[in-house]
């Protein structure tokens, strides 16, 4: 039996690319979440795990990459980012909980989870469990909703709010939907084994009226400026990190001896048994007996 993980905010059918990217009026956050990207990924990686990857709106930006896994947990976003970006040797679809990733230890020298981590009940253990299948040195790019933005502090002070923008534990605003304090997103980091190098604040500009009036390329240029400053101060609903995972935690991979070394890739995320025997049609978990069934190219590890 699969162990017991904190609840999904679940996007199962959800039209999310379309209505809220596509047709939401959104084209200036995704512009700026593209050039912070661009500042923070590596030029080059071998293999990346992008953690809440949804309809694959980032996936074509991570061209350093030689194979991206996108990882979800709806089978129905992943079956819309396949359409978008084929079945080529390049993608590996995983449908999956974050909390329980099916991946041998020490696996992927980059990460990235953006516009995900707001739907964690238990941010910390996810972090946990990506530093997990991480190499040592490998590279975390992190973007999280952060309460302490100038809109939240302005609504505090004029009695519009009744949560605090400025003590450090997470607001749950809407059920599975979270905004974090920025120190406490850092602690969470160093914690799981995570040492951040660089912080930028994106969406300096996230407001109707100043998207309407002023040209994208306008507004773009200059959140991108100001995505500079935030090494220093972090005001903005978003936040993009970049870390490095910590060098011996990881033991096992550390010493070139782990089940990644060996060639492992997935694990049964039910026992955590690394040996699962492929078929046509599904994984089998030769320890546990779980069977984890293939969909028209996309691998299922959820249930058990
Ligand atoms: C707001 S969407 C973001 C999608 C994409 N990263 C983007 O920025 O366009 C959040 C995604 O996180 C996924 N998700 C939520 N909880 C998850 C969990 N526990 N494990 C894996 N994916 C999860 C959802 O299914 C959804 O596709």
């Amino acid at each position: 039996m699969t162990p017991k993980t904190p609840p999904v905010c679940d996007y199962e059918g959800s039209d999310y690319q379309t209505s809220f990217w596509e047709e939401g009026g959104r084209a200036y956050e995704d512009k700026v979440e593209a050039i912070a990207l661009r500042r923070l990924l590596p030029t080059r990686g071998d293999l990346l795990l992008e953690v809440g990857a949804g309809a694959g709106r980032n996936t074509p930006r991570y061209k350093g990459y030689q194979r991206i896994v996108l990882l979800d947990y709806s089978l129905t976003q992943l079956q819309q980012a396949q359409a978008r970006l084929g079945r080529g040797d390049r993608y590996i679809y995983a449908a999956a909980d974050v909390y329980s990733l099916p991946f041998v230890d020490g696996l992927f020298d980059g990460a990235t989870m953006i516009r995900t981590l707001h739907h964690m009940a238990d941010a910390p253990a996810a972090l946990r469990e990506i530093r997990r299948v991480m190499r040592p040195n490998g590279t975390f790019i992190l973007e999280f909703a952060n309460k302490r933005n100038l809109k939240a502090i302005a609504r505090y002070l004029l009695g519009r709010q009744d949560w605090s923008p400025f003590t450090p534990e997470p607001v749950e605003f809407v059920e599975l939907n979270f905004d974090f304090h920025p120190q406490t997103i850092r602690a969470w980091l160093r914690e799981a084994g995570f040492q951040t190098e660089r912080q930028l604040t994106v969406s300096h500009f996230r407001i109707a009226l100043l998207k309407k009036l002023i040209p994208l390329k306008i507004l773009a240029a200059m959140d991108s400026l100001a995505q500079l400053t935030g090494g220093w101060w972090q005001l903005t609903p978003s936040v993009f990190t970049r870390s490095q995972a910590a060098v011996g935690d990881t033991p096992s991979a550390a010493a070139g001896e782990g089940d990644a070394a060996a060639g492992g890739f997935f694990r049964c995320p039910a026992c955590g048994n690394p040996h699962l025997r492929e078929g046509d049609a599904a994984l089998t978990c030769e320890t546990c007996s779980s069977v984890w069934p293939i969909r028209d190219g996309i691998y299922d590890f959820r249930g058990g």
